[in-house]
């Protein structure tokens, strides 16, 4: 689909305050990861619509086999369509973005795919907020598992078992609603974003909390607030900018104009 022309136009204004920018911050959701062939959670056709997540939380996954049997329906699902999947123009972008212009303090994502260090953003600045799908960990003695061995299981109808180790139960390394954050993950965040001089939202419908609220410590620490996202946000009214446009298209034009205005 050939890009709208307003939106280059519209970018402008970021593409400024990432020139001058000392340290940006982004911050991504399943919208970045769309164009990738990978779908959302909330829009129409989104993960939500197929599987309850009611059924989803931590606390249903621990008590009920039940849960446990529908959250490895989507994990056989999901480790099928990821392990196809490729990094699209936003990912690049981002990564261009770091490597090239030196722009990006930290990727903050709330995606479990890898697809921002497959795309080439380096490992240590990419913050995962809900984990990593690549990997199966016991929830009682922390043994880990390749996800190809459960996913073997899962191809052949078998429920995974309990940890060889332990006994435990096993599940994948992924924060179900209801778990706590990674610590460490999430202390970094908020303190990339209250230094944040400008943070861009890309693909997220803002609505999960605690990982929400990173806009508002970036907004409350001075940055510019940008969010890119197809439809509209609850933070959309304490943006600087608003970007109601694919993932890619944006990013593509925005890094065209940064180079544009670098090469002046
Ligand atoms: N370009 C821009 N925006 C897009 C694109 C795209 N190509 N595709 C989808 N979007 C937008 C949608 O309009 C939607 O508002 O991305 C947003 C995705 O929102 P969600 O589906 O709610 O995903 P996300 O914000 O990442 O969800 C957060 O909720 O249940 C969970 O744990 C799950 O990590 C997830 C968290």
């Amino acid at each position: 689909m050939p890009m709208k022309p307003e939106v280059a136009q519209e970018v402008q204004p970021l593409a400024r305050w990432m020139r001058d920018s000392k340290n940006m911050v982004v911050f991504t959701g399943a919208g970045i990861s769309t164009e990738s062939g990978i779908p959302d959670f909330r829009s129409p056709g989104g993960i939500w619509e197929r599987f309850d997540p009611e059924e989803m939380t931590y606390q249903k996954f621990l008590s009920s086999s039940k849960s446990r049997r529908m959250y490895w329906e989507l994990y056989y699902e999901c480790w099928q369509t990821f392990q196809k999947v490729e990094p699209n123009r936003a990912h690049a972008a981002l990564a261009t973005l770091e490597k090239r212009y030196q722009k990006i303090r930290a990727v903050i994502t709330q995606n479990i795919d890898g697809l921002h260090q497959k795309a080439g953003s380096d490992p240590e600045k990419v913050l995962e907020l809900h984990g990593n799908m690549w990997g199966v960990t016991c929830l009682q003695c922390g043994y880990s598992y390749p996800w190809q061995e459960i996913f073997s299981l899962l191809e052949r109808k078998v429920t995974p078992p309990g940890c060889a180790e332990c006994g435990g139960l096993i599940k994948p390394a992924t924060i179900s609603f209801g778990q706590a954050l990674p610590e460490d993950a999430i202390s970094r965040a908020q303190l990339h974003s209250v230094q944040a001089d400008v943070f861009v939202t890309i693909g997220t419908s803002l609505m999960v909390h605690p990982a929400a609220m990173l806009p508002e410590l970036a907004k409350q620490g001075g940055a510019k607030l940008v969010i890119i996202n197809r439809d509209p946000t609850p933070l959309d009214g304490r943006a600087d900018l608003v970007l109601r446009y694919n993932a890619g298209d944006t990013m593509s034009a925005v890094l065209e104009q940064l180079e544009r205005r670098t090469a002046q």
